[in-house]
């Protein structure tokens, strides 16, 4: 009898505990990171750190001197040295640590090994980046951080930079316009491209700014943030008034510019060098982003009249591509597809857009569209999205580098409060004044009369 209540009174506990620690690890991981996966991956580390680099192959023979050394003081074999360790660094995701390369070693020998290094200490996930010559830094995550995202507080942002998603490395993703001044954003329907630009222009919405809109699905995406939107097309035959407006106020830009340096107005605009962030402050344009969801159809078209209006649109469009930068004018892309197939220019519009984001695709050919000139692997990651996580996306960018993000949830109905709460930041461009948009008057409640009047009666 007493064995049993021994057994209940210390198994109760012990069983409520690891109970809670696998719904912890299950319902709350990062609360499961913080109090259990950290410590106990930390003690695997500390415990384990010479024998596991042995064991992946990144030890280095001991110098003549070291053995020398360990000769002389102590009665143990001397073994193999691994990489010099930095301090561990604990953060709410994982941990860093940083690691000094031994001589004949280089950043990819480790990153070789990043699988083995996660099996070893028992994380989610190893990342390894170089941090300077000779010193690199190891990111291990501690859980999946893309099953529900949640942005670091400390995000880079600033002037047309905003971090729109997580990479799975725990790291923000931030879509700088300054870097990358036109991008484009691919997926099959409800891959999650809208809720990416509708992050995106939450973020700019607080900015200096104009949003320009083209959402050729009658405005359903777009709509919402009419009171933020400088200007916005809601059909083809919008768009295409919409977009000659713009490659005019490119052309004025560059007419500030030549101004400014004294250069004669004939030069071809190609010429100028400079762009807009080098006027001073008070003579600077605003800049513009463009958002276009569901690029395709601008292209498509059914009559001959029809293809004369695209030719021109798509014209315009790479104008502005490939200009536009410099006249701070930047493209956010957004399309199903964006292959040959949609006809002339299409390719060359592409070829335009340096940033990438590829979301779930239905087919191989898709992905290739967005990240073939970027990276196999990337084509294969893009392919493997599943369907249960929207949202989920690759993105590279065309120097070759690429990683796997996540958007977190924002709903339409908090993006466009953001938008109405930012309604008095919309700048004043009157060449796009006729295309602003009827913003929805939120429905203000009438406010209760004090005393009802009475008609006065003498
Ligand atoms: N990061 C995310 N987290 C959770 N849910 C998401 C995320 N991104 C998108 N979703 C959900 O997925 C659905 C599709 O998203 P979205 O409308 O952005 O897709 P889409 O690619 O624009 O589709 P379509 O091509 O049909 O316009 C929406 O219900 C949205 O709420
Ligand atoms: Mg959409």
């Amino acid at each position: 009898m007493t064995d049993l209540a021994t057994l209940l009174e210390v198994g109760g506990p012990l069983a409520a505990l690891g109970g809670g620690a696998a719904y912890a690890r299950a319902k709350h991981p990062g609360v499961y990171w913080s109090t259990v996966g950290l410590p106990l991956s930390t003690a695997r580390l500390l415990s384990s750190y010479g024998s596991v680099m042995e064991a992946c192959g990144l030890t280095v023979a001991p110098s003549r001197l070291r053995m020398l050394a360990v000769k002389a003081t102590t009665r143990r074999e001397v073994r193999p040295v691994p990489p010099r360790r930095g301090i561990i660094r604990p953060t709410s995701t994982g941990l860093r640590l940083r690691l000094r390369l031994a001589p004949g070693q280089e950043p990819a020998d480790v990153a070789a090994s990043a699988e083995r290094l996660r099996h070893a200490w028992g994380v989610h996930a190893v990342y390894v980046s170089t941090i300077k010559p000779g010193v690199v830094e190891l990111r291990l995550v501690g859980f999946d951080v893309l099953r529900r995202v949640r942005m670091p507080r400390k995000v880079g942002g600033g002037l047309l930079r905003v971090p729109v998603a997580l990479r799975e490395d725990a790291t923000p993703f931030v879509r700088d316009y300054r870097t990358i001044p036109h991008q484009l954003t691919l997926g099959a329907t409800l891959s999650g491209k809208s809720m990416y630009l509708r992050h995106l222009i939450a973020g700019l919405a607080r900015q200096p700014v104009a949003l320009v809109g083209i959402d050729c699905k009658r405005g359903v995406e777009l709509a919402p943030f009419a009171a933020r939107l400088s200007a916005l097309a809601t059909d083809p035959e919008q768009a295409a008034e919409l977009l000659p407006v713009l490659v005019k106020e490119m052309e004025d830009r560059y007419d500030l510019i030549k101004a400014r340096q004294g250069i004669a107005p004939d030069t071809p605009d190609e010429e100028i060098t400079s762009d807009v962030w080098g006027l001073p402050e008070s003579e600077r344009p605003v800049p513009v982003v463009l958002f276009v969801d569901e690029v395709a159809e601008l292209f498509l078209v059914a009559t001959k009249k029809e293809e004369e209006r695209r030719d021109e649109m798509v014209t315009q469009l790479i104008r502005l591509a490939q200009l536009g930068r410099a006249a701070g004018i930047y493209l956010e892309v957004c399309g199903q597809r964006f292959g040959a197939e949609l006809g002339k220019g299409a390719t060359m519009l592409r070829a335009q857009l340096t940033g990438r984001v590829c979301h779930r695709v239905n087919d191989e050919a898709t992905a290739k569209m967005a990240l073939g000139d970027i990276a196999p692997e990337a084509v294969a990651a893009a392919c493997a999205i599943a369907p249960e996580r929207p949202g989920l996306a690759v993105a590279g960018d065309t120097s070759g580098g690429w990683s796997r993000i996540r958007t977190p949830y924002l709903s339409l109905a908090d993006a466009a409060d953001i938008c109405r709460a930012s309604a008095h930041l919309v700048p004043k461009l009157p060449a796009l004044q006729p295309f602003r948009p009827d913003a929805p008057v939120s429905p203000v409640e009438q406010p209760a009369p004090v005393a009802q009047p009475r008609p006065v009666t003498g």
